[in-house]
């Protein structure tokens, strides 16, 4: 197998590391995780994405997990191209905002009202804040190992023992910051239960990816979902369900469609702007009231709503509800899946492939992995030799044993033949490398 030829990547990687922090931005893109230099991207197309010295790779990054229609999907294209001609940023209200907005409410029965803001991040500072206001409580609860965005307070996962007060993850957090933060273990309905016994009073929120992507794809066990659904309610907090990543992804309605959850705020992000910038955050109208120019909780956004992000969303959506793709995104991702595993086993290496819809991450261990501990004890070596080992066939993995991948209703059967035909050799290079894996 030839080296992949990266001349022209490495150049503008060493060019960027002189205008931009480590190159990059947004820090996943700079490959910590598995080692080596990013391709630098020239465009996509479907399925694919081609980088500037030429290489094409089957993309099952997918702009981590939006492009739920492949790359410049005609439909998405020819929206955006309509706006551009109309201008494209206001600051005042467009019709397309109201279609978009109603859009969400369709798919999600539990979302009243919706607001639409420019990221993951934003949507989920903002519900957690309108969760304290509606509530009057300060804390808040998240699980070890779910990303929830870089706000302050929700960039902790948990130190040691079942419960642990927030410590910050990230340098330049205030302790005090995350001092209202308790992080708790996923799929653990005791350590839920404990929590609350001991401070329900002071309990704004539950915020939780209901499918986790952020350690690498983990499932809920029924016994996590219905404390979930019971717990908070009990004790007069709310349950906001974090569908950035999982909303118009795994299902039209996302996964409190598939869990039969009905949170009282939602988070959405990722697929509802089509790929451009976007987040949403939205839920029980008299929860949702309480947000400014209703309520006393105060949020705004000069770009909230673009005009470009809205018509890309609303292309997507419109695509999503009318053609129902879900079904055939479960049977792709199913035989991938179901091959990976295969393969992997012809090689003699142990994984664990977890999958939810058209989301999934092939974790390089022997135990199953059901939060974060389990996660972290894959081997990250075996990953990232894997990652390159595909690379080089023309594969582009998630640079992170930590991360989903995802497929588009781009990737047809000779896509998931590619890929599969590059897992054989692949996991057989890893077999190879580490005969112990
Ligand atoms: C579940 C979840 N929540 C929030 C975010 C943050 O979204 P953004 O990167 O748009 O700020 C992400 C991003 O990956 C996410 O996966």
């Amino acid at each position: 197998m030839s080296e992949l030829n990266l001349d022209r990547s490495i150049e503008a990687m060493a060019r960027a590391r002189n205008a931009i922090p480590g190159g990059v931005n947004s820090p996943v893109r700079a490959l910590k995780g598995v080692g080596g230099d990013p391709f630098f991207v020239a465009g996509g197309e479907g399925a694919f994405v081609f980088d500037l010295d030429g290489n094409r790779y089957v993309d099952l990054i997918l702009a981590w997990g939006p492009l739920i229609l492949g790359h410049r999907h005609p439909a998405v294209v020819e929206a955006i191209t309509r706006v551009l001609g109309r201008g494209f940023s206001f600051g005042a209200p467009t019709l397309e905002e109201v279609e978009l907005a109603e859009g969400v409410k369709r798919a999600l029965p539990s979302v009243e009202t919706v607001r639409l803001v420019n990221s993951g991040t934003e949507a989920t500072m903002s519900a957690v804040r309108a969760a304290r206001g509606f509530t009057g409580r300060p804390k808040v609860v998240k699980f070890e190992g779910c990303y929830h965005g870089h706000a302050d307070f929700l960039l902790v996962k948990a130190g040691s023992g079942l419960a642990t007060f927030g410590t910050p993850d990230s340098a330049g957090v205030p302790a005090e910051f995350a001092a209202h933060t308790l992080t708790l273990p996923y799929n653990d309905p005791d350590a839920l239960n404990a929590a609350f016994d001991a401070a329900g009073g002071e309990i704004a929120a539950v915020i939780v990816e209901p499918f986790v992507g952020n350690m690498g794809v983990v499932l809920p066990a029924p016994g996590f979902v219905e404390a979930l659904r019971t717990v908070p309610r009990a004790h007069g907090a709310l349950l906001i369900a974090d569908e950035v990543m999982t909303g118009f992804r795994v299902a039209w309605g996302g996964a409190q469609e598939l869990l039969d959850l009905k949170p009282d705020l939602t988070c959405l992000g990722k697929v509802i702007g089509g790929g451009l910038p976007v987040g949403a955050y939205g839920g029980r109208a008299d929860v949702m009231s309480k947000v400014s120019p209703l309520g006393p909780v105060y949020q705004a956004g000069t770009m909230s709503g673009n005009p470009i992000s809205v018509a890309a969303g609303i292309a997507t959506l419109s695509i999503l509800g009318e053609f129902d793709p879900y079904p055939w995104l479960e049977g792709k991702a199913a035989r991938l899946c179901g091959g990976l595993a295969a393969a992997a086993r012809d090689a003699g290496v142990t994984v664990q492939v977890n999958r939810i819809a058209s989301m999934f991450t092939v974790f390089f261990t022997d135990a199953p992995v059901t939060d974060w501990r389990s996660a972290d004890r894959c081997d990250r070596k075996a990953y990232a030799a894997f990652f390159h080992e595909m690379r080089r066939r023309g594969v582009s993995l998630p640079p992170s044993q930590f991360e989903a991948a995802f497929l588009s209703t781009a990737h047809g059967d000779a896509e998931v033949d590619l890929v599969l035909g590059a897992a054989a050799e692949s996991f057989r290079a890893v077999g190879a490398a580490f005969p112990t894996t």
